[in-house]
């Protein structure tokens, strides 16, 4: 098998170029519950830059800043706002992914290279994606410091309040109309993955709007990675707004794992994170739509918090969508708890489309 060639043990972080980190980090800290475990910045040396990073049981966000006007960084966020720009790989071989993706037709992003200090070193390597995003191969088995070389453990006051969130379950990237199928090619090629799901725009479509998706994955659900590409509608599809607001693709969402959705999605509730709002009428056709006798969760707590549920022939996922996180309307988190459903809640997508529209029409883009 393919994928045997490129083993990918997990993500190594995600992280994000904005406009102010250190205030990025303060949001993701109080509001989402990560622990800003490092910083590196002009006080240890680090001249252009300034890195937080933020961690949260198995999940590590950087968030990063240039900063001056020329800075690519400063160059990045004046196109982008603030976006994911790495979506980094843990791999046992940097320099072997490298040369194996490079191989099969990826574009380099930054040779291999080493850096080292006095906890070890730490080999990488980046290759190309989607719009600027680019993924980082990264071997860290031989280091034992905080994060990487020029980074300082962040010394707290107290740890953050906890939300429950354990790991990325999956990255979605919005792409250019008619270029889906080219970065399923991609990441099938390249990273040997496979596709887990196909669909269509007659599943996902309300009057106005409409969308294509293909899911490819790792074939263990380490890595998965839907890729959107806008479809024909009436009107200007939310993914079009990403497009156009983002500058280019990019990623849209990523989910983020929990094991007790109710109690994740009220203390982030209580911390000031805005959901995206379920009609009632969505509750009532869920009450016949699903078996709950094989569901634990009680619908009137599901609805009271906007959480959405959506059920297959392997079991079911409880789920419910940010609006987006920054003043573009790009980027938003999924919250997600699975119980046997490798689904993304398609049932729900319809539910999620027109919720997405109704902010979008408020917004003067619809
Ligand atoms: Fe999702």
């Amino acid at each position: 098998m393919t994928s045997d060639l490129m083993p990918i043990l997990g993500y190594d972080a995600i992280e994000f170029y904005v406009g102010n980190a250190r205030q990025a980090a303060h949001y993701y800290r109080t509001a989402y519950g990560f622990d800003v475990v490092a910083y590196a910045g002009p006080e240890h040396g680090t001249r252009d830059r300034c890195s937080y990073v933020l961690e949260q049981n198995g999940i590590r966000f950087v968030m990063t800043a240039g900063l001056t006007a020329d800075s690519p960084i400063v160059q990045h966020h004046a196109r982008h706002g603030d976006g994911v720009k790495d979506v980094a790989f843990t791999v046992p071989d940097a320099e072997e992914a490298f040369r194996i993706a490079v191989e099969r037709g990826a574009e380099p992003h930054r040779e291999p290279y080493v850096v080292e200090d006095e906890h070890g070193k730490i080999v990488m390597a980046a290759i190309k994606a989607y719009g600027e995003t680019i993924h980082t191969f990264v071997d860290r088995s031989n280091y034992s410091g905080v994060y990487a070389p020029g980074y300082k453990p962040t010394k707290h006051q107290r740890p953050a309040d906890p939300m429950g969130l354990q790991f990325v379950d999956h990255v979605v990237c919005n792409v250019d109309l008619g270029e889906m199928d080219q970065w399923a090619a991609y990441y099938a090629n390249i990273m040997g993955f496979t596709q887990l799901h196909h669909f269509n725009d007659e599943q996902i479509a309300t009057e106005y709007t409409a969308l294509m998706s293909k899911v490819l994955w790792d074939g263990n659900g380490r890595i998965k990675l839907p890729i959107n590409e806008p479809a024909d509608g009436k009107k200007k599809s939310q993914i079009e707004e990403y497009l156009d607001f983002y500058g280019s693709a990019g990623v849209q969402h990523m989910a983020l794992a929990t094991d007790d959705i109710v109690a994740t999605v009220r203390r982030m509730r209580e911390a000031g994170v805005r959901f995206l709002t379920t009609p009632k009428t969505y509750y009532d056709d869920l009450r016949s739509r699903l078996d709950w006798s094989t569901i634990d969760a009680d619908l009137e707590e599901l609805a009271e918090l906007g959480i959405l549920a959506d059920q297959d022939d392997e079991g079911y996922l409880l789920q419910i969508f940010t609006k987006a996180v920054q003043d573009r309307p790009t980027v938003f988190y999924e919250i997600i708890e699975r119980h046997g459903s490798r689904g993304f809640g398609v049932g729900n997508f319809q539910a999620l489309f027109e919720a997405i529209e109704r902010d979008q029409a408020l917004r003067g883009n619809l």
